[in-house]
């Protein structure tokens, strides 16, 4: 099959890349540094001609709600057109578990039109929901570093391996269209204060966490983003994934 990855350079597409060639299939990474942008439309007609499968694993350059929303909808708009003309079979999008249920935050509502655009664009689709990554850890704390106290709320996570999303992402491309969601979890729920405390238990660096319910990007976030269960769950344990990284 040809598999084109939308945002094949970033984390999680370049392992999808990886994962999918291994068994055989033709994957072609697509992304501005590779000359194709959704935003644009710019190279889209391009490289789907002959595309079986499109992986949409692309992410807004901002995170600013304005910004976000602008490039989820707009480069769905010119990807989905793109990919009827081209007769695309096949859609994955990867979204976020809980996304719906967190109506104030502005990169999420972005995350959500995405997800509607997938519903209503007439191509046949698979998504998958991953909670935060294990590598997302290490920035969300140096966002919140004031000196030497990194601030986080103790809002409960399930962080899961990207390694372990790009292999949901690459399974659900190699199989058939569900037309639905697929939740997926790590094995474990932290705070987040909880998973600043592991990662400088592991990586000491000097900083101390300190718990502020009012700091970071999750703050004032409701207790919705662990998926209550209803997860698949992943083997790789964070402070397991913490030693090997
Ligand atoms: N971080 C988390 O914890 C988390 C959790 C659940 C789901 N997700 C979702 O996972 C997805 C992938 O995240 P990631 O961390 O792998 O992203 P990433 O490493 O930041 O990679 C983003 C990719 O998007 C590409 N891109 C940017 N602008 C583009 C455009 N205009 N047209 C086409 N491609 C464009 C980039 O291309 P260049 O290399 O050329 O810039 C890059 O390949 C995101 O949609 C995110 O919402 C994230």
């Amino acid at each position: 099959m040809k598999i084109v990855v939308i945002g094949g350079t970033g984390l999680i597409g370049s392992q999808v890349i990886e994962l999918v060639r291994a068994n055989g299939h033709e994957a072609v990474p697509a992304a501005p540094s590779t000359g194709v942008d959704t935003l644009t439309g710019e190279g889209l007609e391009q490289v789907l001609k002959g595309a079986d499968v499109v992986v949409d694993v692309s992410n807004s350059p901002s995170f600013e709600a304005d910004a976000a929303l602008d490039f989820f909808t707009r480069s769905a708009r010119n990807l989905f057109a793109a990919e009827r003309e081209a007769g695309v079979r096949h859609h994955v999008g990867l979204s976020i578990v809980g996304v719906d249920r967190v109506p104030d935050y502005g990169y999420y509502l972005a995350k959500v039109a995405q997800e509607d655009a997938v519903r209503t664009s007439g191509v046949p689709y698979s998504l998958v929901r991953a909670t935060q990554f294990f590598e997302f850890v290490g920035p969300v704390m140096d966002m919140s570093t004031q000196g030497t106290e990194v601030r986080l709320p103790s809002l409960r996570l399930r962080p899961i391996a990207s390694s372990e999303v790009a292999a949901a992402v690459a399974e659900a491309a190699q199989g058939e269209p569900t037309n639905g969601i697929r939740n997926i979890a790590g094995p474990e729920i932290h705070g987040l204060d909880r998973l600043g405390e592991l990662t400088l238990a592991a990586r000491p660096d000097g900083r101390t966490v300190v718990t502020d319910e009012t700091a970071s990007l999750f703050a004032g976030m409701p207790d919705v983003l662990t998926g209550d269960g209803a997860v698949d769950v992943s083997a790789v344990r964070y402070e397991d994934w913490l030693k090997q990284h």
